[in-house]
């Protein structure tokens, strides 16, 4: 009985912390790969964009400071980091497990392998392997045209590409709209397809504030990135809420300068200014008549 106990309990223990530990990635992502070399540049970026998504939980790489979470995060120079493969880190910074968030709206599909250029910065072991080159590049020149329609409430954008010679829509590409954002991009609604015309359309956040005429600052990047580079276009357009941030001395308030502070504030102030000085007066008065009261029984 109290073996089978045990046998229970280890097997609870072995099992929990291999459900802590293995991070399964799907056989068919693993073998991702990168379609251009890593470059300084790449790098570069990686590193900007590691200080500030990823140093708070993984510390900075090689000084074995990552925060003491559990499951760990892990510092990126290590060994168990560096065993995945380039498919491996790249599926898991997409998706995030747990408390690590994904990182799919927040970051491009070229940040996120530029991320990884830098993790690996720190493999001395490391050689990359490329993936073999995209075969659909029928279209050159590709743009993405973005307007507004306001009168409708959407965000119109327009895929076009040179294709033997002439300007032609690209129709069924995946694009996706975002938003400039003090921390990064912020993605708005779902990727959409482009229809036979090359257009996809969008709804205006209509609910998130942008400057006094409610400008956006907005980009739009075809989703496939492997099928055809990186296309992508900015613009800013007055699809948000117009927002005028009020400083917080304009109005009278207990925290402004005296000149500004609330009525009430000055009224009671001067009330009790006046009772206290008023009192005194009082008691002098009081005193003034004794003192008269005195020197008339000295007179009597
Ligand atoms: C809020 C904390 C947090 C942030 C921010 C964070 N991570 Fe993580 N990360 C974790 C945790 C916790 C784990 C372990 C998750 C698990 O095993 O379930 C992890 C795991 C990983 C792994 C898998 C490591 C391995 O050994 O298999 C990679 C790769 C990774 N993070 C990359 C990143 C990158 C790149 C960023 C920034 C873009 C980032 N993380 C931001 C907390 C974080």
């Amino acid at each position: 009985m109290k073996k089978l106990l045990y046998t229970i309990l280890l097997g609870l223990l072995i099992s929990n912390s291999i459900s802590a530990q293995d991070w399964i990635v799907p056989g068919a992502q693993k073998g991702k790969l990168a379609n251009f070399e890593f470059s300084e540049t790449n790098i570069e970026s990686g590193s900007s964009i590691f200080l500030t998504n990823c140093r708070t939980c993984h510390g900075i790489p090689g000084e074995g400071n990552p925060m003491p979470l559990v499951p760990p995060p892990g510092d990126p120079a290590d060994t168990k980091f560096q065993g995945n493969s380039d498919g491996e880190l790249y599926y898991k910074i997409r998706e995030g497990r747990g408390q690590m968030a994904s990182f799919k709206k927040v970051m491009t599909i070229s940040q996120v392998w530029d991320v990884i250029s830098y993790l690996r910065s720190f493999n001395s072991d490391y050689i990359q392997r490329v993936a073999a080159p995209a075969t659909d590049n029928r279209w050159t020149d590709l743009n993405i045209g973005l307007t507004l329609l306001s009168s409708e409430h959407q965000i119109r954008a327009e895929v076009s590409g040179m294709e033997d010679g002439n300007r032609t829509p690209v129709t069924g590409a995946e694009i996706r709209l975002m938003v400039k954002r003090k921390f990064g991009n912020l993605q708005l609604g779902e990727v959409i397809m482009t229809d036979l015309e090359g257009i996809a359309l969008f709804s205006a956040p209509l609910d998130l504030p942008g400057d006094e005429e409610g400008n956006l600052s907005l980009i739009v990047q075809l989703n496939d990135e492997e099928k055809f580079g990186l296309v992508l276009s900015e613009a800013v357009l007055a699809a948000g809420m117009p927002f005028t941030p009020v400083s917080l001395t304009a109005e009278r308030a207990m925290w402004n300068i005296n000149k500004k502070a609330p009525i009430w504030l000055i009224l009671t102030y001067c009330l009790g200014l006046l009772t206290a000085w008023g009192f005194i007066f009082y008691v002098m008065l009081q005193l003034k008549s004794i003192y008269k009261l005195g020197k008339e029984e000295e007179n009597h």
